[in-house]
């Protein structure tokens, strides 16, 4: 079932980054241009900082993409931002369905789902994110909660389109605990059955990263497991070491 996948290393910087942070975004570009990566590189800074960081980033190996975006493709809805402002503000990708955003803003699967078929249909790829509580890992139903969260959450696509899955234990961001590599393994197993069975051949070529509190020291381990073809980095993306780190380990 497990096909060679180019692993993504995708960076979301949440509410975090200012003029300063160019300086972390100049490490990464010039190490890339330095050294052979065997892995795509996507920094997620805040919506006011996408297309700075997108220009930053012209001509280097590492593409931006936006942590939400609406639905619509315009309108009434204050605050948010669509697609095509992403796609316009040099964003190639697009973070859906975080659980910061399913808590704080109550997204539903359809929601999530609304928007990462949104952003297939302006050319962004979404990274779907799905991921379980600490309640619910210890009840022993994460793996059929989170594989029904994520079949919920993908829209159809075609042969030209491209989705990626982000699999974060709520209780593993930003806390300093990741789930074992056992528990990780079990849960990416799981979530590449249920895209095969929904999407055949397709569902084995996507990306299904893993996220939360993924680290230098931890990267190796977790992007050496079965089927984690990536990771979703907060905290760690915040200093270009640190990212580095995890670049490398892939
Ligand atoms: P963390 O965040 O790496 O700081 O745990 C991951 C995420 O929320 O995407």
């Amino acid at each position: 079932m497990t096909q060679k996948i180019t692993p993504l290393i995708a960076g979301n910087w949440k509410m975090n980054g200012d003029a300063g942070s160019f300086l972390e975004v100049e490490v990464i570009k010039d190490r890339l241009a330095a050294n052979e990566v065997n892995a795509q590189v996507v920094i997620c800074p805040p919506a006011t900082l996408l297309h700075r960081v997108s220009v930053a980033l012209h001509e280097s190996a590492a593409k931006t993409g936006a942590q939400n975006c609406h639905a619509a493709p315009s309108g009434a809805h204050t605050g948010d931002i669509s697609v095509a402002m992403v796609r316009e503000a040099g964003g190639e990708y697009v973070i859906v369905g975080h659980s910061e955003r399913r808590e704080s803003y109550v997204e539903s699967n359809a929601d999530v789902k609304a928007k990462a078929a949104a952003a297939l249909g302006g050319g962004v790829v979404p990274i779907i994110c799905c991921g379980e509580s600490l309640e619910i890992r210890e009840s022993g139903k994460a793996i059929d909660v989170v594989v029904a969260q994520i079949i919920a959450s993908c829209p159809d696509f075609d042969q030209s389109q491209e989705i990626v899955v982000a699999y974060e234990p709520i209780w593993a961001i930003g806390t300093g605990k990741t789930a074992s590599s056992g528990d990780v393994d079990e849960m990416h197993n799981a979530i590449r059955a249920a895209l095969v069975e929904r999407f055949g051949d397709a569902g084995a070529k996507i990306k299904i990263l893993y996220g939360g509190s993924v680290k230098p020291a931890n990267a190796e381990e977790l992007l050496g497991v079965e089927n984690v073809n990536g990771a979703l980095v907060g905290g760690a993306s915040l200093k270009a070491d640190d990212f580095w780190g995890i670049i490398s380990a892939a």
